[in-house]
């Protein structure tokens, strides 16, 4: 479990994201905890636009607490946008397709305690909380040998981006 990195603005908070892009592969999940505005879509939608943007790519990345799961293609692997907060339990989380997309496309999970034992055994979990005013607080951890890979990316280009 690492300490609390501050991100003070959501400039901030997009540049982290951005800066752990390109460090995503295939197969990689990332957990994004945390209440209702705590920065889950605007962390998840800067990493995104930043794939995109390497494969000379640009779309609008909408949040998907109504559908769901929004898809992308940066050429290279697919990327799952995914938020479980309407989630109605674990048949429908089957229904979804997650259990293949954990394998085979990058995965962006908001409210990730949705799916109870369904989570992934490897992922990088980001926990964010609200401070004051636009100030917000994340813990990065990881689960299984590739979830602390990425935990330690994290703590990487925070050094090098602060
Ligand atoms: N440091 C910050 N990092 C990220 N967002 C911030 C920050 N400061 C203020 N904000 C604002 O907080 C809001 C975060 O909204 P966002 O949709 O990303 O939340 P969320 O965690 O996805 O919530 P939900 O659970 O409803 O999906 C945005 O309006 C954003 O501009
Ligand atoms: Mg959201």
């Amino acid at each position: 479990m690492s300490r609390r990195i501050p991100l003070a603005s959501p400039d901030e908070t997009a540049a982290l994201a951005r800066a752990l892009a390109p460090h995503l592969a295939a197969g990689d999940a990332v957990l994004l905890a945390g209440p209702i505005g705590a920065g889950k879509t605007a962390f998840a939608r800067a990493l995104i636009q930043e794939r995109l943007a390497r494969a000379g790519r640009w779309e609008e990345v909408p949040s998907p607490s109504f559908t769901l799961v929004q898809t992308y293609d940066d050429g290279a692997d697919e990327i799952w946008h995914v938020d479980l907060y309407r989630l109605e339990g674990g048949a429908e989380a089957g229904e979804l397709g997650l259990d293949e997309a954990f394998r085979t496309a990058i995965c962006l999970v908001e409210w990730p305690d949705r799916l109870g034992r369904d989570l992934p055994a490897e992922a990088l979990m980001l926990t964010f909380e609200i401070g004051d005013g636009d100030m917000r607080l994340l813990t990065a951890s990881g689960a299984g040998a590739r979830g602390a890979a990425l935990a330690k990316v994290i703590e990487e280009v925070r050094a090098t981006h602060a």
